[in-house]
């Protein structure tokens, strides 16, 4: 039984849900690996030992404010740094929030985390939009794993499905719903809610970005769709401002009318390829019809389209979101990453 020990940069929502699911699964333990978390960073310290108790956290965490203040494993002060430097065979799990400019706080982290032959494993997108082909790069050089299915529209299954599905065809194009908030907000507009009191309704719930700037006007969508298709085609790929737009300037009579026809308007993220191998990524609310495949996606489902040349469209379409299914979609990448080949071909 090989053990993989974690240190992850985040506790809020997804590092809490992630202590939990570990805690909730018995560490994810089965005949070869186990799931073993080192230790957390928040912005008030860090907690460090082979035998966190992982209940006790997060009790610190919501009676202090943070996990530095617990009697026996607290560090405070410390950085992500001098903590990483204390698990060399620790896998690093960025859960920080997102800034998509700086890539702070996770990126210098990330690739000092690298440099030194640790995998990593985000949920955040900043260090993704910021330095793409710079972590890439360097994970190459150092022979290390880059997982970031929480970042892309946790749960759907989009890097597996055109990395492993569709290897050895043409990706022409892809489109999906990759924002539950916005589309949350649009299908309360539709049972007559103002736009003001849904996105008032979402802040309530806790489901908004930390900026909810970041939702409604459309950029939390483009950062996934520029992640994956940089993924898909080339880390080179930019987005192009002017044609991002967001849920915010939607009509209540534009979603009232669209329904009148058996429409509905969601906010679509798309990215497609012409011959010339340029990328056009385009995010917009759009009127989708009955018969699309993303017409029927409902609460808290997010859905995804990929146009293949030789295995044609491929549709898949997933539930539950939310800080759980981000931190599954956490717990899945370090098991892929730990795992040893499987007789399975995937
Ligand atoms: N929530 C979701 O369902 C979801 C889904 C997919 C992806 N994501 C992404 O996952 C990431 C985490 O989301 P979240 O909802 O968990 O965010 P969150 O609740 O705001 O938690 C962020 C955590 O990062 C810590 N932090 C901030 N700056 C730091 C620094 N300089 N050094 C150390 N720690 C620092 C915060 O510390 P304090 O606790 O001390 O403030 C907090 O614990 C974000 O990038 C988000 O975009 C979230």
């Amino acid at each position: 039984l090989r053990e993989v020990p974690l240190v992850v940069l985040g506790f809020g929502n997804v590092g809490q849900a992630l202590a939990r699911l570990l805690e909730e699964r018995d560490r994810f333990e089965n005949p070869e690996v186990r799931l073993v978390l080192v230790a957390v960073i928040d912005r008030g310290g860090a907690v460090a030992g082979k035998d966190i108790p992982l209940s006790e956290i997060l009790s610190i965490k919501k009676e202090k404010g943070t996990v530095a203040e617990h009697p026996r494993f607290g560090q405070c002060g410390v950085s992500a740094s001098q903590v990483l430097d204390q698990f060399p065979d620790s896998v690093f799990v960025d859960v920080s929030p997102t800034n998509a400019e700086t890539g702070a706080p996770g990126l210098s982290y990330l690739r000092r985390a690298i440099e030194r032959g640790h995998s990593v494993v985000l949920a955040s997108k900043g260090p993704l939009v910021a330095d793409f082909k710079g972590l890439m790069e360097l994970a190459r050089e150092a022979g290390s794993r880059i997982g970031y299915s929480a970042a892309v529209g946790t749960p759907l299954p989009s890097l597996e499905t055109v990395l492993l599905g569709t290897h050895g065809t043409r990706l022409s194009g892809f489109h999906g719903l990759f924002n539950e908030t916005s589309n949350r907000i649009l299908r309360e507009m539709e049972s007559g809610v103002s736009y003001d009191d849904a996105f008032e309704n979402a802040r309530q719930a806790g489901v908004l970005e930390a900026d909810p700037r970041l939702d409604i006007e459309g950029w939390d969508t483009a950062y996934k769709v520029l992640i994956l298709a940089r993924s898909f085609w080339s880390p080179e790929i930019e987005l192009d401002g002017r044609r991002i737009l967001g849920i915010s300037a939607v009509a209540a009579t534009a979603v009232t009318e669209a329904g009148t026809r058996g429409n509905k308007i969601r906010l679509l993220g798309s990215a497609e390829r012409n011959e010339s191998g340029v990328v056009d990524i385009r995010v917009e609310p759009v009127q989708l019809g009955p018969d699309d495949p993303l017409h029927a996606l409902g609460p808290g489902e997010k859905g995804a389209v990929f146009d293949t040349d030789l295995m044609g469209r491929l549709v898949i379409r997933s539930g539950k979101a939310g800080p759980h299914a981000t931190a599954a979609a956490v717990v899945k990448d370090v098991l892929n990453i730990a795992a040893h080949p499987s007789v399975i071909a995937i």
